[in-house]
């Protein structure tokens, strides 16, 4: 039988903090976290995690998963990350071929999601995952990247 998304992210979440917990740098963190979702989710076709460079208001790829982007810097404002980045909102784009202000990576992707990732309450980067299969992404993809980024910031991100 298919696991539902529910029983998917509850398998998920238990290693998502066992990477978390480990003795390792966050950017050693942060592409375990790429490579298991992607290879473990069977419609997340390309996870990455973009960072904002507050002074130059440009985001910037760091750990990813997935075919190789051209799109390594992405200026605030521009495609779906760059709105998430002044928005602060999570982001899920059904259809991307219906979105006007769209960076396309690759002609397969045909749904997106990003969720802003907030450290003592600013947004300071993001998850951003793509979908080879249309209208991929639901509440619950949002509540469990949500919670995902949560656990980063206080586990990989936050000095304590
Ligand atoms: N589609 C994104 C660009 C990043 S790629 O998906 C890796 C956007 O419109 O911002």
């Amino acid at each position: 039988m298919i696991p539902s998304k529910k029983q998917l992210f509850d398998k998920i979440k238990p290693v998502i903090k066992d990477i978390l917990n480990q003795q390792a740098t966050q950017s050693e963190k942060l592409q375990q976290i790429c490579d298991f979702l992607q290879q473990n989710i069977p419609y997340y076709d390309w996870v990455g995690f973009y960072f904002a460079n507050l002074p130059e208001q440009k985001l910037y790829l760091q750990e990813y998963a997935g075919d190789e982007t051209d799109h390594k810097i992405i200026p605030f404002g521009k495609g779906i990350c760059g709105q998430v980045a002044l928005s602060n909102q999570n982001f899920v784009v059904p259809d991307v071929k219906a979105q006007d202000n769209y960076i396309a990576c690759s002609l397969a992707v045909k749904s997106e999601i990003v969720i802003p990732l907030f450290v003592n309450g600013q947004n300071i980067g993001q998850i951003d995952i793509d979908s080879h299969t249309p209208n991929a992404f639901s509440k619950e993809d949002e509540t469990f990247l949500g919670w995902l980024n949560d656990q980063v910031a206080q586990k990989a991100l936050l000095k304590s």
